[in-house]
């Protein structure tokens, strides 16, 4: 939530800051700011707003802007305080000498506004960050050193920080630090970049440290002091970054979400790659470091996720249970770390994140290891909190998903369960082995099927030009499929702000059964296998309402055309698979009628990508 960048070196640092924040908008695009030191003068421009706003801002002063080698941007979802331009960061103290950026949320800002006030601080703003800049410039102007000022600070501060500093007084220097929100320190010739995440650097450099909480950087042009709130001096641990640039360029599709959603038969090769090698041989998961026979042992399982990871988290359960044996619970992550949970030493504790960042799985998955469980994190990022907090980590290796609405990584985190269901159903000799080369062969089938359902989209174009005016819209499955009909609802409330709401169909008639009229269109998830015949009876009495059928199926059943108004037809796919190739047309549908209704598809409104706050 909210993206940081920072420069500091020998060319101008404008246009790096505006281009590190365009890579950064998917944490956040309420507002946006850059603070800069121009003759001596440290000068705040913010804009409310989209990023293109501050970019026209700071377009009508370029010449003036560009002089400064030294700067920090902010790109902001807001938390405390409305998105407006005096919100916007950066925030600045009485005398405008200081300026930060932050990201996170400073728990004890009200207490800590007051003190200030009474010292003379005057606010502008109503977010907990300005306080940040007050404390600082109050040390500053006592130690008159800015590593300290920065150190003093913090140490009076509670809650989640991401910060960068920099002050009139010191032009030549930016201070990173940071707990609980990830920042990273990109490293050139004679220069420093600053970022929240990687996209915002990579363009410049590949090799970058990671702070740690309560790290403080020291950053001038020419040097990087790195040292811990209690001023001892670390050494930095640098690291080749592993991503490329060209992960971040739309290749020629309309939006990122068309282009990750036409990445994902690629995805599904990479997650297999050197996992699965042959139908015949044992998957290959040594990224589990859990031992044979605590896996064996094992008479829990509890996932952990938020949104979309925990569609990918549900579906694993289904197949853990089924293939394993061990009983999955799956609970948001928001739920678990508030109430009593019973794990022990025999509880595998997983946790599920496309960005590894997200505030609730982080707090959840150290609430578990605290207790002795072990922790096994599926993510698309190696490189971040999540994935250090891991006794086992699993990188789906999705590559930079930028739009806001997962797809991709979904798609990763589904195959990672898979392959990790059948590693452990292969050590618990919990299924026969002909039942587990079924499901191996269709997953090295599958990238095919799904290079069919994206060569054949006509089905779902007409299908979203027909129902893309609908203010409501219902999913319905059973079984392994239910996570599929949850998250097809959530791909389209995300990008369209249409309500639409996945249902186990058997419960339709329990309730929502009543809201059914002519206006109501019902997708149906019909995949041949087991609950096919009851998902088609529920179907039935829906349509019997009048309410507007869709099919999505793999059935060329001929009752089909009289029931449904518009079918999408997926290829033969076993039902246990199912929910890999069911979700790639319903994440096209929601985006064709995003895209039909002019929705911002990759920027939804409201959200971000990253919830880096509880
Ligand atoms: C997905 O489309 C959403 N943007 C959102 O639900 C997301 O899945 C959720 O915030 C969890 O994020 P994570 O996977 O990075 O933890």
């Amino acid at each position: 939530m909210c993206g940081i960048v920072g420069y500091i070196g020998n060319k101008s640092a404008l246009d790096i800051l505006l281009d590190g924040l365009t890579n950064l908008e998917y944490r956040g695009y309420d507002s946006a700011g850059i603070a800069v030191n121009v003759d001596n003068q440290v000068e705040l421009y913010k804009a409310e707003g989209k990023l293109q706003n501050l970019k026209d801002v700071t377009a009508l002063n370029r010449a003036h802007i560009e002089k400064s080698t030294i700067g920090i941007g902010h790109i902001r979802w807001a938390t405390h305080g409305a998105p407006t331009k005096t919100n916007a960061h950066p925030h600045s103290c009485n005398c405008g000498r200081v300026a930060i950026v932050h990201n996170g949320i400073i728990e004890n800002y009200k207490e800590l506004r007051a003190k200030l006030e009474k010292q003379g601080c005057v606010f502008r703003s109503q977010t907990d960050t300005e306080t940040v800049a007050h404390l600082i410039a109050s040390k500053f102007a006592n130690t008159k050193d800015l590593a300290e000022a920065v150190k003093l600070a913090s140490k009076e501060i509670e809650g989640a920080y991401a910060l960068c500093v920099i002050h009139q007084d010191v032009k030549d220097t930016i201070i990173a630090t940071r707990r609980n929100a990830p920042l990273l320190v990109g490293i050139g010739e004679g220069e420093y970049y600053i970022a929240s995440d990687v996209p915002a650097i990579i363009k410049y450099t590949k090799k970058a440290m990671y702070l740690d909480d309560n790290q403080i950087a020291v950053l001038t042009p020419n040097s990087m002091k790195l040292i811990d709130i209690d001023n001892n001096a670390l050494t930095p641990k640098i690291e080749e970054l592993p991503w490329e640039p060209v992960a971040l360029s739309k290749m020629g599709y309309k939006h990122f979400m068309l282009k990750e959603i036409h990445e994902q038969p690629n995805v599904v090769r990479n997650v297999l790659a050197g996992k699965l090698r042959a139908i015949d041989e044992n998957v290959i998961l040594n990224e589990v470091t859990l031992d044979k026979d605590r896996i064996k042992n094992l008479n829990r399982i509890q996932i952990v996720a938020c949104g979309t990871s925990l569609h990918a988290a549900m579906v694993g359960k289904y197949i853990i249970e089924q293939y394993c044996g061990i009983v999955v619970d799956v609970e948001p992550s928001s739920e678990y770390i508030y109430r009593k949970t019973i794990t022990d030493k025999n509880t595998l504790v997983i946790g599920v994140s496309q960005s590894g960042e997200t505030a609730d799985t982080i707090t959840a998955i150290r609430q578990a290891k605290s207790k002795g469980s072990h922790i096994l994190i599926i993510t698309n990022r190696p490189d971040s909190t999540m994935a250090r907090e891991a006794d086992s980590l699993i990188p789906v290796s999705a590559g930079i998903e930028v739009s806001v609405a997962a797809t991709k990584s979904y798609m990763a985190q589904v195959i990672s369960f898979y392959l990790l269901a059948i590693y452990m159903a292969e050590i618990k000799g919990s299924v026969a082995v002909q039942d587990l080369e079924r499901l191996k062969k269709e997953l090295v089938l599958l990238p095919q099927k799904i290079e069919k359902v994206l060569s054949h989209k006509e089905d779902v174009q007409v299908c979203a030009r027909k129902f893309a005016n609908s203010k409501d819209f219902i999913f319905i499955a059973r079984g392994i499929n239910f996570p599929t009909a949850l998250e097809g609802a959530l791909k389209l409330k995300e990008i369209s702000y249409i309500n639409a709401t996945g249902y186990t169909a058997g419960e339709l008639k329990h309730g929502p059964i009543a809201m059914l009229d002519e206006s109501m269109p019902v997708l149906s998830i019909l995949v041949k296998g087991g609950v096919y015949e009851k998902i088609l009876s529920n179907s039935e009495e829906a349509k019997a309402r009048n309410a507007r059928m869709i099919a999505l199926t793999n059935s060329e059943d001929t009752k089909l055309t009289d029931l449904f108004e518009c079918i999408i037809r997926i290829p033969e796919i076993d039902e246990m698979l199912s929910p890999a190739l069911a979700i790639v047309p319903l994440q096209l549908l929601a985006y064709y009628i995003s895209e039909f209704l002019g929705k911002d598809v990759d920027q939804p409104r409201n959200l971000a990508k990253s919830v880096t706050v509880e």
